[in-house]
């Protein structure tokens, strides 16, 4: 059995699904959408597919057993609803929206329907996350220090409030996700941010967050998009005898042995792919971020944005 894929999106991020989807045998990445139709075309011709300028052809064309979301964060909802309403399983790129109420209703309709999601959280597949976890349920983590020291992206709904959230919301929303999986849910806490005159776009250029956790650890989280390229990116923990750094690419151990570090052994976009596929064909359950679990990491990032912006309290 074929398992038929459609993209929404050909940017970017849809490209690494598409490189990842194709590698998996019995799958076929039938069409893909955009409403720039080159770069549908231009992604469609390298796996065979057909291409759309609009996502409402692709589902009415093409019979397909799953649906990759790919826009960018302003375009999200119509087209998660259509899919909802033909009961089609999907996968959504992170952020789920730019603000919390077009995820929060779709939340809603997707349990109503019992359609089966996935939200493109790919740290949740790293194995030195597993590792950092197994780590730390032998002393919990007390102190979480997000960074997402960053340039800003080139693409153009990046650096507009309207387009992506914000860095927070964009990026940040990464970071908020490992320190869900490794210390737990956040209780409250407090941020702020400002832009400077020569900051990219209408958006925050700096953010930082003093949060605290349910189970009475501390998080301190930063971004900012002011620099040339990636600088700082990852998660930092402190247990009792333990320091963990966790990045995309690494985790760097401290305990009484010394420094280790540990590189990944998986590509986290090609094993979250896999997952969804497995589950879409019934045969797996490692679907990792759910569209509901999913909300309440976005949930989070959206209230330290929102608070951020009016210096004030992070109102979950
Ligand atoms: N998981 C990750 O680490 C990761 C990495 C990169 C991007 N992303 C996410 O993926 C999303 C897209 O990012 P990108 O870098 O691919 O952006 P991009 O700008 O490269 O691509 C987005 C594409 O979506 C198209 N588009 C816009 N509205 C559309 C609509 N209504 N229907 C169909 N297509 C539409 C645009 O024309 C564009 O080609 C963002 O939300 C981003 O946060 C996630």
């Amino acid at each position: 059995m074929t398992t038929r894929i459609g993209l929404v999106g050909a940017g970017f991020i849809a490209g690494r699904h598409l490189d990842a989807l194709t590698s998996i045998e019995g799958v076929t990445v039938a069409g893909i959408a955009d409403p720039r139709a080159d770069r549908a075309e231009v992604l469609a011709a390298r796996a065979g597919a057909a291409a759309y300028a609009h996502w409402a052809d692709l589902l009415d064309v093409e019979r397909l057993d799953a649906l990759w979301v790919c826009v960018p964060p302003h375009a999200h909802g119509e087209v998660e609803s259509a899919a909802v309403e033909r009961g089609l399983p999907l996968f959504v790129e992170k952020p789920l929206a730019t603000d919390l109420a077009t995820a929060e209703a779709l939340a809603d309709r997707i349990d109503a329907a019992g359609l089966l999601t996935a939200v493109g959280y790919h740290w949740r597949y790293l194995d030195t996350l597993e590792m950092a976890r197994d780590l730390l349920a032998g002393a919990p983590a007390r102190m979480v220090l997000g960074t997402w020291l960053d340039k800003a992206p080139r693409v153009d709904w990046w650096a507009r409030q309207d387009g992506s959230g914000g860095q927070t919301v964009e990026q940040a929303t990464h970071l908020f996700d490992v320190a869900r999986v490794l210390v737990g849910e956040v209780e409250g806490g407090w941020a702020t941010g400002s832009r400077s005159p020569d900051g990219p776009g209408d958006i925050l250029d700096v953010c930082t967050a003093a949060l605290r956790f349910e189970g009475g650890a501390v998080g301190s989280f930063s971004n900012s998009c002011l620099l040339p390229r990636a600088h700082r990116i990852g998660v930092e923990l402190v247990a009792p005898g333990l320091g963990l750094w966790l990045t995309e690419h690494r985790l760097v151990v401290t305990d009484a042995d010394g420094e280790r570090t540990i590189d990944r052994d998986v590509d986290p976009f090609e094993a979250e792919d896999r997952a969804f596929v497995a589950a879409v064909r019934g045969e797996g359950h490692d679907v990792r971020t759910p569209y509901r679990e999913a909300l309440r990491t976005h949930r989070l990032a959206v209230a330290v944005a929102r608070a951020a912006a009016d210096g004030g309290a992070v109102q979950l």
